[in-house]
């Protein structure tokens, strides 16, 4: 009889990363680069307040959608970055990507159309094929004297029509850095506002933001807002929440991972249309049912020191980039842009057309752990992308110098 499983399960690529981590497991001298992720630990005050709750007996279930403290903080912590968003709009999910898929099972059915910008990190377009939906994928362009890449407007406009349920988009992208401008944002609104289309914004970026100041007309912390707003003004990535409305049709998803340094904690969050929370709640019984309470016990203690510890983080994150991105344009061939936002440097280099075949062999003969492109789909090919969030900027170096003999050799 077979094993039959469904066919689009059945065709689903596997991860291009893990291929490239796999060759190098369990070697001691790969400096690894190609998760994204710091190697830097959870804050102490995050894993003391998880463990005090396991420690106070909390291990049983949690509302569907999360404990209210948590949700009030979120608010809060939201309200600070981009104004409040009012009663009832957020939903805490186990992880960003169970946040994206929950967005995605709330609105696509099978054979729906999904517009995605790519290149994008793979999960992003392989949840509405799951469900069935067909993905129509528009591609960012690199700029060759720059190396950044950047979006065509017109055509993503003219690839979402009335028939497009949803557009689903990653801003600070991963892997390329790009970011969408506030014009951008305004013109991709007011588009789907005609269209009828689903904005899904992946924000689990937004804080790794080294860009410039969001214009002070836009900001939230613009006069009248409370003072904890004033003082996170531009602390921000661009986001569909400083421009949107609540009943607009866009979920913006977040993360604790990448700005708290908590990634194996799986804890994320939705903000919502208001209205939504019922649907979302019963669709996070179906999948999880709730994220774990000592968990959520570190969404909260994490949060409690956001205002000091995410910016000194970013400027930790900054350190890095500033030592790896001109390291590698400076190297013969090399085709590096600096990104504004995200955890990546992204680049091309003289013999990466088969990406995946050069990052393996960077693993075995250089012992150097990079993220094939092609792992981000077929526009990325040709590219690498290189997580710079390290503690110690040596390593980035050192890693430099073993791309360089690759190079060489
Ligand atoms: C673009 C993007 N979205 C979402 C996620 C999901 O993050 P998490 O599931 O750890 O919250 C990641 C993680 O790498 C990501 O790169």
């Amino acid at each position: 009889m077979g094993l039959n499983i469904r066919h689009t399960i059945a065709a689903l690529p596997g991860s291009k990363i893990r291929e490239v981590a796999n060759a190098g497991l369990g070697r001691a001298d790969v400096l690894p680069f190609w998760f994204g992720e710091s190697d830097e630990v959870t804050p102490a005050v995050v894993r003391d307040a998880a463990a005090l709750s396991l420690a106070r007996g909390e291990t049983f279930y949690s509302h569907n959608l999360g404990l209210a403290e948590l949700r009030e903080a979120l608010r809060a912590y939201v309200a600070g970055l981009h104004g409040d968003p009012g009663d009832e709009r957020i939903a805490i999910t186990s992880s960003g990507v169970s946040a994206l898929m929950t967005a995605m099972q709330l609105l696509v059915d099978a054979g729906d159309e999904v517009v995605v910008v790519v290149p994008v990190w793979p999960n992003l377009p392989a949840q509405p094929a799951i469900l069935g939906a067909k993905v129509v994928r528009v591609p960012l362009a690199p700029d060759l004297a720059t190396g950044a890449w950047r979006l065509d407007l017109d055509q993503l406009l003219a690839s979402v029509s009335a028939s497009t349920r949803v557009l689903l988009l990653n801003a600070p992208n991963n892997p390329t850095g790009w970011t969408l401008t506030r014009a951008e944002q305004q013109a991709v609104l007011a588009h789907c506002r005609r269209t009828g289309t689903w904005i899904v914004a992946d924000e689990v970026y937004e804080r790794v933001w080294f860009g410039p100041a969001q214009p002070a007309d836009t900001a939230p912390g613009a006069p009248g807002a409370p003072a904890a707003a004033q003082a996170r003004v531009n602390s921000a990535a661009p986001s569909f929440l400083d421009i949107t409305s609540p009943e607009d049709r866009v979920l913006v998803v977040g993360s604790f991972s990448k700005a708290f340094l908590m990634t194996g904690w799986r804890l994320g969050w939705l903000v919502l249309p208001a209205g939504l929370l019922d649907a979302v709640g019963k669709l996070i019984e179906f999948n999880s049912s709730c994220a774990p309470v000592f968990v959520q016990r570190g969404g909260l203690a994490a949060l409690a020191i956001a205002d000091d510890f995410v910016p000194a983080l970013v400027a930790r994150l900054k350190a890095g980039r500033d030592v790896l991105c001109p390291a590698l344009a400076a190297l013969p061939g090399v085709l590096s842009g600096t990104p504004l936002g995200g955890l990546y440097a992204w680049f091309r280099a003289p013999g990466a057309d088969d990406s995946l075949a050069f990052a393996k062999r960077l693993v075995s003969e250089f012992g150097l752990g990079l993220a094939p492109g092609a792992a981000f789909g077929a526009e990325g090919e040709g590219w690498l992308r290189w997580c710079f969030a390290s503690q110690d900027t040596a390593r980035l170096s050192q890693g430099v110098q073993r791309l360089r003999l690759a190079l060489t050799l």
